[in-house]
């Protein structure tokens, strides 16, 4: 229920919707009653039973709402026009209130749908909102593939399956009863004997499907879950798809994908088996009911007793077979909701995930480094593998400082730290003598401008993509910004310049120009601590040697971070890091460091 309630809250303005909804459908529910009732007289009518002579005794009723009145008032009308005009012209009297009840009834079901579907809409577009923002806010740690998966599948279908949940829950928990009461009242007003009957025999047909039901809803819960673990192995294909294809190892993930294909196809099918099984066992259930009405109202017809005439029963057992289609329509609505509400409750437990990085209250605006930014004996663990064990090390504001070392050493592990894409799991990282989570995330990550090792571009202009974060960019800096990086020639050769639209995968560009995007995008904003991840790996020796050149100019006066692995870059650093297995190892100037004879001046012979 509390999710249910969640759910609602997504529907916008649902007070004011609700009600018009409630109104729209109670008003069609009603002309459908009249219209069915109307085949009382159309039948007497026809079969002559009704006689034109019978209207002096019936006075013209007074106004009063309710069902009496209505039907009085009715027959009043009726019974004069056969007086009067004869039968046919009562005919098609009946014809015409007919028409105007069954346009009246649909019109307003119309409304009442346009409501519902507005509020479904609603929660699909909220929910999805809600859950992006979550995704956008989620520390880097959570999204490993497993939760990629799974990810995708509360975006996507989860969200589906709340909205044919919520369809459902109006009509299980609104229009079908509204539309069953109406039904019972009227059934009870024409023949109470038999609606007792029917009410004392109905409660076993609802029971027997409940009970189906609830089996059903286990299932529900594991067939999402398998879902989302085929979405995850669909997403793991796609990503290394170029790697599955070079390594030849098709059958290997083909085979995963079959196993966890199969697991979902059989929970479906039981699932599936159930769910066909609650309409086939309510119909027969039904049909047993109504045999049981017609046997004895039949009787009541033939033996004459009451003013129970066979129009009446007609349209009785017409009205009763009616009322069975909302009855098994709630039963099929509830076994949907819980399907509904198990993605819900999938769908809440990501919404409510606290993003591990957060700002903190009164974190304060990083806004330049006066002193240094040191690492204090910090440790990190990633999936209980410890990465970096016990790191200090101090970069010094306005330095040109270098990182080394064996890949796999936790290089790319420190900026990741240093920008707060991570938290150090001991240890503390400083600016300033501050430790990083007192300043405001945003600010810290303008102040560190980083260039990765790999370079995500998004499906837009170059422009776009080296104004990342930027929108205020202006041309002439995102142009200064690729000539930095060497890549102001090459995309004035594009077909729209910086106007051309690159794609997402790295079909439409080399790796070392998306490398070069990558490092405009990088200094576009001048950030006063620049860290560069191999940021030149991609490139060519000539080229990477200009960059670099370039980079330190711009750097000057300013804090430079470089992890490399092609040390010729690195020599004029003012302090140069080798860092292996978490740790430093030794540290110095380059001559300092070939003198000692240790890991860097292996790692330059090699
Ligand atoms: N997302 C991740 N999840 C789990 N472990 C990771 C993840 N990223 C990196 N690691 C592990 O952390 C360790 C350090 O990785 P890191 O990328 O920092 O190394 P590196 O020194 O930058 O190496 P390279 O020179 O090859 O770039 C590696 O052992 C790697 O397996
Ligand atoms: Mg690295």
């Amino acid at each position: 229920m509390k999710t249910y309630l969640r759910i609602l809250a997504h529907a916008g303005p649902i007070k004011r919707l609700s009600l018009f909804y409630a109104l729209t459908t109670l008003l069609a529910i009603c002309f459908g009653l009249v219209n069915l009732s109307l085949l009382i007289p159309l039948l007497e009518v026809l079969f002559s039973q009704t006689e034109g002579s019978t209207l002096g005794a019936m006075p013209k009723p007074e106004f009063f709402i309710s069902l009496t009145h209505l039907k009085e008032l009715f027959n009043y009308h009726f019974i004069n026009i056969i007086a009067t005009h004869g039968r046919i012209s009562a005919l098609y009297f009946v014809c015409i209130v007919m028409i105007i009840a069954v346009l009246l009834a649909n019109l307003f079901r119309y409304l009442a749908e346009i409501i519902a579907a507005e509020l479904r809409v609603n929660v699909i577009h909220n929910l999805r909102s809600a859950l992006f923002d979550k995704i956008s806010q989620l520390h880097m740690g959570y999204f490993t593939n497993q939760h990629k998966g799974d990810i995708m599948a509360r975006t996507m279908s989860d969200v589906q399956e709340v909205e044919h949940a919520m369809d459902y829950s109006f009509r299980a928990f609104f229009k079908e009863p509204a539309t069953i009461i109406g039904f019972f009242v009227v059934l009870f007003y024409i023949s109470p004997q038999l609606t007792w009957l029917a009410l004392l025999a109905l409660p076993v047909v609802g029971g027997s499907i409940t009970i189906i039901v609830k089996r059903l809803l286990q299932r529900a819960a594991q067939s999402q879950t398998s879902l989302s673990r085929l979405t995850g192995i669909l997403e793991e294909a796609m990503d290394g798809m170029h790697i599955i294809k070079a390594f030849s190892v098709r059958s290997y993930i083909s085979t995963k994908f079959e196993q966890e294909n199969r697991v979902y196809a059989k929970l479906n099918l039981s699932m599936l088996l159930k769910t066909n099984l609650i309409p086939l066992l309510s119909a027969f259930l039904g049909v047993l009911v109504l045999t049981l009405l017609l046997a004895y109202g039949g009787s009541m017809v033939l033996s004459h007793e009451s003013a129970f005439t066979a129009s009446t029963f007609i349209t009785y057992i017409i009205i009763f077979s009616q009322a069975l289609v909302p009855i098994k329509s709630i039963s099929k609505s509830l076994s949907n909701i819980q399907r509904g509400l198990a993605a819900g409750k999938r769908i809440f437990a990501l919404v409510d995930i606290q993003p591990a990085i957060a700002n903190k209250p009164g974190a304060r605006a990083a806004k330049k480094l006066k002193q240094a930014i040191t690492f204090k004996e910090v440790q990190f663990v990633y999936d209980h593998q410890p990465i970096i064990k016990n790191l200090n090390l101090t970069i010094e504001v306005k330095k040109k400082i270098a990182i080394v070392g064996p890949s796999g050493g936790g290089k790319s592990t420190i900026s990741s730290l240093l920008s707060r894409l991570y938290d150090v799991t001991q240890g503390v990282i400083q600016i300033d003598g501050l430790p990083l989570q007192a300043y405001d995330i945003a600010s810290l990550r303008k102040l560190i401008g980083i260039i990765t090792q790999e370079t995500t571009l998004f499906h837009d202009t170059v422009f776009n993509n080296i104004a990342l974060g930027r929108p205020q960019a202006s041309t002439r800096t995102v142009i200064e910004a690729a000539r930095i990086a060497d890549v102001h020639e090459f995309i004035q050769y594009l077909p729209q310049g910086y106007q051309t639209v690159i794609g997402v995968g790295e079909s439409k560009l080399s790796s070392g120009q998306r490398q070069k995007l990558g490092i405009a995008r990088g200094v576009l904003g001048k950030p006063p601590i620049l860290v560069l991840d191999e940021a030149t790996s991609a490139l060519d020796s000539t080229s990477a040697k200009k960059v670099q050149e370039a980079l330190d100019k711009l750097m000057q006066g300013k804090t430079l971070l470089v992890i490399a692995h092609r040390l010729s870059t690195i020599r004029n650093a003012d302090e140069i890091f080798v860092i292996d297995a978490g740790e430093v190892v030794e540290h110095g100037t380059h001559e300092v460091l070939m003198q000692k004879g240790g890991l860097y001046k292996q790692l330059v012979r090699a």
